[in-house]
């Protein structure tokens, strides 16, 4: 059964939160801590859906899950530690491209078969970019139409390579790498921007060392495979993608006050915090910490006027891989700027978990906005009067959760269709928003 979010608006929120864990790290730490010999202890593990079927096939494949309140515990057995009942195993991803890009290259070079798959959203998104590397490092993996899930997988002993990817994009890099720890040698991955850093920071934590070099072609990456990896007792700080919806709400709604304790802040998914500090925004920062490479800290946030300084505030070019999945968000508020912002040269959002440019063109002017559209982007000029409307979120996770936040600086209802698909990144995010805003604004309305 799906539920509509029915928001009154206008709206502020008030309050102080912390988010479950960053589900990039948590699919990451969770991928290594399967093929490490030993226990490893998660604390903070994301509590999103997207990472529960990462959980779920890693059990799938013989490696024992344990949950106790708070902790995960991983009994990973080593390189080609899996183990299943029945080949070939059949996975399922859900709605999770990082599940499904990055395991992969697990299974590639794994002596089991299998097969693995997702829902309608995920049987659309392309997959060519990891077959090609994985086949050159000698794996047998085929794909419906060679390009979508299901993809299927005869696993058996890699050869590394020395990669080029003409994408700037963490799930490759990390896909390649997974299949890299278990070919015996020097694998090579050359991106031509740099994509968020989880994977190399994670791995020496596993006790294998990543080599770092700036060439002409981009930052490369080498790691030595064939080495068993230590396990690890990890903690998982706050999922700062979760955070820029409730960041935005601070931002935009007068007389909110927000604070977010221990909230990831690595320099290459901050970008979103950057953007709003040039339009003006007031969000301080403090109590910064590292654990296991990565920085977190809290945020305090309050109200600000934001505006683009008389020009265009441009979002493009190497930028865009720091904040590839708060551009709806961006969208939203940069209907509350005063002067232009225009993203560019984020044509990768047209194969996201939706068009995310097409459905944040839809939110926008249905709810009254004006919005340009571009084959990789869009241009706002703000401030802009939002007014209630009933919005699609087209199953998309960040569509639903954006458009929520919409909801709060609207003059009206609005009503999020098919709104429980935030769980994929955060099933809290409707209770977190009712916490914050009080009684009677957000209110969930079960369909059927
Ligand atoms: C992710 C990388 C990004 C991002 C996705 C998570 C990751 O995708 O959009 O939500 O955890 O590595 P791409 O690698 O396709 O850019």
């Amino acid at each position: 059964m799906s539920s509509t979010l029915r928001i009154n608006g206008p709206a502020r929120v008030i309050g102080d939160i912390t988010l479950p864990g960053d589900k990039s790290i948590s699919h990451r730490v969770a991928m290594l801590a399967s093929i490490a010999r030993g226990t490893s202890r998660i604390t903070g593990f994301a509590s999103s859906a997207d990472c529960q079927a990462t959980l779920d096939c890693i059990e799938k494949l013989g490696i024992p899950v344990r949950y106790a309140p708070g902790e995960i515990a991983i009994e990973g057995r080593g390189l080609d530690g899996f183990d299943v009942a029945a080949e070939p195993v059949q996975l399922w991803a859900g709605n999770s491209g990082s599940t499904i890009r990055m395991i992969s290259g697990l299974l590639a070079g794994a002596s089991i078969s299998s097969q693995i798959d997702g829902d309608s959203s995920l049987r659309r998104r392309p997959m060519r970019r990891i077959l090609e590397p994985l086949r050159l490092m000698g794996a047998q993996i085929e794909a419906r139409e060679d390009n979508f899930p299901p993809l299927f997988i005869s696993g058996r002993q890699l050869k590394p390579i020395s990669y080029q990817s003409p994408i700037a994009s963490a799930q490759i890099k990390t896909c390649v790498l997974m299949a890299g720890l278990q070919a015996s040698g020097n694998t090579t991955f050359v991106e031509p921007t740099q994509s968020r850093d989880h994977t190399e920071l994670m791995l020496p934590v596993f006790g294998l060392p990543v080599s770092i070099k700036q060439t002409a072609g981009g930052q490369k990456l080498s790691i030595e495979g064939g080495r068993e990896l230590s396990p690890v007792n990890y903690h998982v700080p706050g999922d700062l993608s979760s955070a820029a919806f409730f960041i935005a709400a601070a931002v935009l709604a007068q007389g909110s006050r927000l604070n977010i304790k221990e909230v990831g802040l690595n320099p290459t998914r901050s970008g979103f915090l950057d953007v709003l500090g040039r339009l003006g925004a007031t969000i301080s920062r403090s109590n910064i910490r590292h654990s296991a490479g990565e920085a977190y800290g809290d945020l305090a946030i309050a109200p600000s006027e934001l505006s683009s300084s008389g020009g265009t505030a441009e979002i493009s070019g190497p930028l865009i891989a720091n904040l590839i999945d708060e551009i709806p968000i961006i969208a939203v508020i940069a209907t509350q700027v005063a002067g232009r912002l225009e993203v560019r040269d984020a044509r990768e959002l047209r194969i996201k978990e939706s068009d995310r440019i097409k459905t944040v063109v839809d939110g926008i002017r249905g709810m009254g906005g004006t919005i340009e559209e571009f084959e990789d982007g869009f241009a706002i000029e703000g401030p802009q009067q939002l007014s209630g409307a009933r919005v699609q979120s087209h199953g998309d996770h960040r569509i639903s959760m954006a458009f929520s936040i919409a909801g709060l600086i609207a003059d009206g209802v609005t009503e999020i269709e098919d709104a429980d698909c935030a769980a994929v990144s955060l099933p809290e995010f409707h209770s977190l928003l009712s916490g914050l805003t009080g009684e009677g604004i957000v209110r969930v309305i079960k369909d059927g």
